[in-house]
């Protein structure tokens, strides 16, 4: 992404099309992520999209995915503070709670219907909770898609970011 970019995407970690491609999100959740900003009235090279795991947990099979556990999260944190710091990005949105918990640290009582859409703080930046865009893939509802749209807008208005009539409107 943009070393200027003033959104931060932060992710869970690589999949496998992410792993083969040395990028993030390039697969069918990155083509939706890319879909929401563009949404937004950014480009994906105007924003910075990183993860919380700079590579992929390791697996028994080279198929599926596993949550990277608190220690492989701890591990990686430092690199994504350090992009941060390099970024300095006006708001950091938190895609899914592996997010939130590799950012904020870990919380069994967090639960994301109660948080996303809501504000929180990173390295003294506003962070904003939604759900990552494979939940939406897999709940692809009218209702799911508003809400994560309503979060979108709340980044924008956040960062001062034009809304026209129409955008306010989407997924209505
Ligand atoms: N999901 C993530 O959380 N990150 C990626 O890079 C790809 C899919």
């Amino acid at each position: 992404g943009s070393v200027d970019a003033d959104i931060f995407f932060c992710g869970e970690a690589p999949g496998g099309d992410e792993e083969k491609q040395g990028e993030p999100f390039v697969g069918k959740a990155g083509a939706l992520l890319t879909k929401i900003i563009t949404a937004m009235g950014h480009s994906r090279e105007q924003v910075y999209i990183g993860n919380i795991m700079n590579w992929r947990p390791e697996m028994p099979t080279p198929v599926g995915n596993r949550p990277p556990t608190p220690e492989e999260m701890a591990y990686c944190l430092p690199y994504l503070r350090a992009q941060i710091e390099v970024v300095k990005p006006k708001i950091i949105v938190a895609l899914g709670m592996t997010a939130v918990n590799g950012l904020l640290g870990p919380d069994p009582a967090r639960r994301m219907g109660a948080i996303r859409g809501q504000f929180f703080e990173f390295q003294d930046l506003p962070l904003l909770v939604t759900y990552h865009p494979s939940y939406l893939l897999r709940y692809a509802t009218m209702k799911t898609k508003r809400l994560v749209w309503e979060d979108m807008l709340l980044a924008m208005e956040n960062i001062g970011l034009p809304i026209s009539e129409k955008q306010r409107g989407f997924f209505q």
